[in-house]
């Protein structure tokens, strides 16, 4: 992992706030997987919606990822990338019509979420191949909002509508080369894994879908945020999933190849969010440390209560104190953490926010017009990409240019 001494460098040379990627680590993330899961079969599909820096995309692509893409702009900027179209996975979600024929017309393969959409292939474009996603009914994930399975999610085709999935496949002709479910993001249980996998084959059968080649069993892996959470033992976890695809193989008689389709396993703990200090004052009985970032930034901890641990780089061996960390965004819950024991926190002192290397820098945005902060990419020790801010002025020129205003 990248040292605090190597983040404060970066930071004095390229200011903050600021993205740093470690893409030596996600490239080791991505083959630990292959040693944990013993399936030769075994296909690794990069959730680019995590984070789609290119620098840290490429280094996946370069170590043979493939990428799981949610709409027609990831699938272009995966292809432009260079990753094979063979290796993207178009998981639609309420496509327009138009996205379809976007996509279509690129050859990545579909994987559809509806019946009304089904339908819709069956009756335009027959002989289609595609995959099809269902909702395993198991539920689990970090947060309420990340899980993507039972009753309250809209994604996936129910288990129980296989019969009319068959009948609308037959009509269309359609060639059903996959099978995909996701139960959410942050999977809390390794035994959500293995039921929503026993689902999933439950419908597989060759009698069902002859013309099967994977099982793509989606994202989800979790890794650990706070300080003493433990790590998943996924070697275990591993066997148990290799051998559960071994004995759905042995029946239908054909080694399928067996997907995953990770964001956070890759990337989260790769990138840092490295911030400066620029106030300290107190409110009562708080103190409030205000850093130079914001919520559009990191939003995670306002939107799902996630934690992210942080550090003070600038001074480590300080006396504990309890902090809300604050950003510079005019809204109260412009929280990162709240009543954290940190060492001292000093004016221009510089912290770290770890696990930032996914769904933080993509989901962002430029609310209060502060500019979306540079993201640097380390591989061996050495700057291997830069993606820049934009200054406060290059941000307005891009607004007034596309609006075409002229004052
Ligand atoms: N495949 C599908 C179809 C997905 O919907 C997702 C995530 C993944 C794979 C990757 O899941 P992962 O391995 O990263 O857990 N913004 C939330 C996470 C939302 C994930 C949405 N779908 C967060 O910050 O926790």
């Amino acid at each position: 992992m990248i040292s605090d001494a190597a983040l404060l460098e970066l930071a004095r040379r390229y200011g903050t706030p600021l993205f740093v990627y470690d893409a030596d680590h996600a490239v080791a993330q991505y083959r630990a997987l292959f040693e944990r899961i013993p399936w030769p079969g075994l296909e690794i599909h990069y959730a680019l919606k995590a984070n789609y820096n290119p620098h840290l995309a490429l280094a996946l692509r370069d170590a043979g990822a493939g990428i799981d893409a949610v709409s027609p702009a990831e699938v272009q900027y995966a292809l432009r990338l260079g990753f094979p179209k063979e290796k993207i996975i178009y998981t639609a979600n309420n496509m327009t019509d138009a996205e379809f024929e976007r996509v279509c017309a690129t050859g990545v393969l579909m994987n559809i979420g509806s019946l009304s959409r089904l339908r819709k292939i069956a009756r335009d474009h027959k002989g289609m191949r595609v995959c099809l996603r269902f909702n395993p009914d198991v539920c689990d994930g970090d947060s309420i909002h990340t899980m993507t399975a039972g009753a309250l999610t809209k994604f996936g085709i129910l288990l129980d509508d296989v019969k009319t999935v068959l009948e609308i496949v037959r009509e269309g002709n359609l060639h059903v080369v996959g099978l995909h479910e996701h139960t959410g993001s942050g999977l809390q249980h390794a035994e959500s894994v293995y039921a929503a996998m026993d689902k999933l084959m439950s419908i597989a059968a060759p009698e069902n879908f002859p013309e099967l080649e994977m099982l793509d069993f989606g994202g989800g892996f979790k890794v650990p945020y706070r300080s003493d959470e433990k790590e998943i033992d996924y070697f275990s976890m591993g066997r148990t999933i290799a051998q559960k695809f071994r004995d759905f193989c042995d029946a239908r008689g054909k080694n399928l190849k067996m997907l995953f389709e990770p964001g956070k396993f890759l990337t989260a703990r790769a990138g840092h969010l490295v911030v400066e200090v620029n106030t300290v004052k107190r409110n009562r009985d708080r103190l409030i440390a205000g850093c130079n970032s914001g919520f559009p930034q990191l939003i995670r901890p306002l939107l799902y209560g996630a934690y992210h641990r942080i550090d003070n780089l600038s001074n480590p061996g300080g006396a504990p104190f309890l902090y809300d960390v604050c950003g510079n965004i005019c809204e109260t819950g412009d929280r990162f953490a709240e009543q954290r024991e940190l060492p001292e926190i000093r004016e221009y002192d510089l912290l770290a926010i770890r696990n930032a290397g996914a769904y933080c820098y993509s989901m962002g945005g430029v609310y209060n017009l502060r500019p979306m902060p540079t993201e640097v990419t380390v591989s061996e020790g050495k700057v291997v990409g830069v993606r820049k801010r934009l200054s406060d002025d290059a941000l307005a020129d891009q607004i007034f240019k596309e609006c075409d205003i002229v004052l």
